[in-house]
């Protein structure tokens, strides 16, 4: 027999990176095991005062989810039913979840064809007497241009917020995206570059009663044990997830890194091919590249060859 098996290259390989820093994950696993606290406790708080510190900024609220963090970011700032918030058409649907959720009107302005980041001059065009917030998304880990965005929300007196989940270690003009708006929500699903174990995610903020009221909202509504002030629900995150994000942060920069290298050997090794295009990077951003992107004329046909070869 003389037949050979293409080589599968998966999009994301999280087997290897466990293999890569396996003694610390069991560790961590076995360490809240060993503890029996479960949900929030000492393994989330350890986290959520590592990322705050890793971030720049004062709070970070474990949640479960990167969805869960959008939602309640907007419903702990009091974004409601009549209230319109403006981001990209080009995200994840999290996003528009998290407007309808609390019953607010999405309202989308177009991408910079460059970039596929919201573009802030058509931002700018859809701002009405509704407007109540501006929610850019970091697509594919790459900052949205926040300094024309923050000069908007402060001029129309909006509130600027950032859909982080992509963009972990991601910076801005030297600042990590996360840090850049009133607040912003983070996903740690397993394929994200900071990734758990399951489902997690956490809002950033400086902001100390925004960061209040978003520790009770998770926790049915209270402060303690069977007090219940507000209207709130389930949305903690699990000290599992605390501690496997705890071990994994630092390493978070390298791996980054080397994202941004294999980033730079695909431009070069794909330089010139033809229909071919990449997102560009803005000489103000440092991508975490959660997605190299491409674009091509016959992007159906190449997708096709590409899985037929294993990629
Ligand atoms: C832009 C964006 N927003 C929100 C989310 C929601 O995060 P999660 O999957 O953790 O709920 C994601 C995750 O895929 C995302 O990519």
């Amino acid at each position: 027999m003389n037949q050979t098996v293409a080589p599968t290259i998966p999009l994301v390989d999280l087997k290897a990176q466990y293999r890569s820093i396996k003694p610390e994950i069991d560790r961590a696993v076995a360490g809240v095991v060993e503890a029996q606290y479960f949900v929030l406790g000492p393994a989330v708080e350890r986290f959520e005062k590592e990322f705050a510190a890793y971030n720049g900024v004062a709070h970070c609220v474990g949640l479960e989810s990167g969805t869960g963090a959008v939602w309640l970011m907007l419903q702990a700032l009091g974004v409601k039913a009549g209230d319109e918030v403006i981001t990209t058409p080009l995200t994840f649907f999290a996003t528009v979840e998290g407007i309808l959720l609390c019953g607010a009107t999405p309202v989308f302005a177009d991408v910079d064809p460059r970039t596929l980041n919201l573009d802030p001059a058509r931002a700018a065009a859809a701002v009405t007497k509704r407007t109540k917030a501006i929610l850019p998304v970091h697509l594919y880990g790459q900052p949205a241009r926040m300094d024309e965005l923050r000069a908007l929300a402060e001029s129309r007196g909006l509130i600027l917020l950032e859909d982080a989940a992509q963009s972990a270690g991601s910076l801005y003009r030297g600042r990590k995206a996360g840090s850049l708006g009133r607040a912003a929500a983070v996903s740690f699903y397993p394929g994200k570059n900071l990734g758990a174990y399951g489902d997690a995610g956490a809002v950033l903020t400086d902001d100390a009663n925004l960061a209040q009221t978003l520790r009770m909202l998770r926790d049915h509504g209270g402060r303690r044990k069977n007090s219940h002030e507000i209207l709130g629900l389930n949305a903690r995150m699990d000290a599992v997830q605390g501690a496997v994000l705890s071990a994994k942060l630092p390493h978070l920069d390298a791996w980054n890194t080397a994202r941004r290298g294999h980033a730079e050997a695909y431009r070069k090794a794909l330089a010139g091919a033809p229909g071919l295009s990449f997102v560009e990077e803005l000489p103000e951003c440092r991508s975490n590249y959660h997605l190299f992107v491409a674009r091509h004329a016959r992007r159906d046909e190449l997708l096709a060859q590409l899985r037929e070869q294993g990629v």
